[in-house]
């Protein structure tokens, strides 16, 4: 094990393999404890765990009434009901098909008039709870986590960040034209996210392997910030093959 590193990796093979075994985990937390505080994230790769969920709800009623989730990010200037703004997202893929209460749903608001109260109330909705149990993370091909983009002192709190022209360009395929891509986004910051008790980190396809290689094999620093995982105690990495390819095999189950 390098030096430092206290990530777990669970190796998966492939996409659907990285969506079952996640919303696995998260199920047997829901069914343990009602009262789960869960972390959510948006973009491609959590659409399949959410899948799972919801599949899982239509067949064995997996009830949500009493778990809380917070997301974290949104985009500042997308309403809820903009197809493009992670409050819809969410609605589309999970909340809509599970019975979680709508007031249990936690999403910065994009539109707040004002922007740094709603960032101040939504790191105190964080604190009230003391982190969330469980933090689910994608990674940007720049190492961003939420939408902390590399630079982004590891002491941030849910604040206004200005996307990276990498982040908004990855991002375009969601949109009509570069241009419609929101320049800036409410994020937790990366101390929000490490107050969380367990963060799973997933990372699928070949187009995330040269990030998690770096993420793996460098140092802490500001410049990845995915990387500021390492001083939390309890993260597990959960990449498929694709994602892990810039491994020797050895070398990944050496971790
Ligand atoms: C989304 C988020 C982002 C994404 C990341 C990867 O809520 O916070 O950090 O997790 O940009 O996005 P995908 O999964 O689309 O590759």
């Amino acid at each position: 094990m390098k030096e430092g590193i206290k990530m777990k990796i669970v190796k998966v093979k492939d996409y659907d393999e990285l969506c079952q075994w996640t919303a696995k985990q998260i199920l047997q937390k829901v069914r343990q404890d009602k009262k789960l505080h869960l972390g959510l994230a948006t973009g491609s790769t959590p659409e399949g765990v959410y899948q799972y969920l919801a599949e899982d709800h239509r067949k064995n009623k997996t009830s949500y009434r009493q778990v809380f989730t917070y997301n974290l990010d949104e985009y500042v200037g997308l309403s809820a009901d903009h197809p493009n703004s992670y409050h819809y997202y969410m609605n589309q893929h999970l909340f809509q098909k599970i019975d979680i209460p709508e007031s249990h749903t936690h999403i910065p608001n994009g539109l707040a008039k004002d922007l740094s109260a709603e960032c101040e109330q939504y790191e105190a909705l964080i604190d009230q709870i003391n982190g969330v149990d469980l933090q689910i993370l994608g990674i940007g091909t720049n190492g961003h986590i939420g939408f902390n983009e590399p630079g982004t002192l590891f002491g941030s709190h849910t604040q206004v960040v200005e996307l990276a022209p990498s982040t908004r360009k990855d991002n375009q395929r969601f949109f009509d034209s570069l241009d419609d891509v929101p320049t800036h986004a409410i994020t937790m910051g990366i101390a929000t996210i490490l107050k969380s008790k367990q963060i799973f980190l997933l990372a699928t396809g070949e187009h995330k392997a040269n990030i998690i290689k770096r993420l793996i094999t460098e140092n802490v620093s500001q410049d990845l910030p995915a990387s500021a995982l390492k001083l939390h105690r309890n993260v597990t990495i959960v990449a498929d093959h694709a994602a892990l390819s810039q491994f020797d095999k050895d070398e990944v189950f050496g971790f």
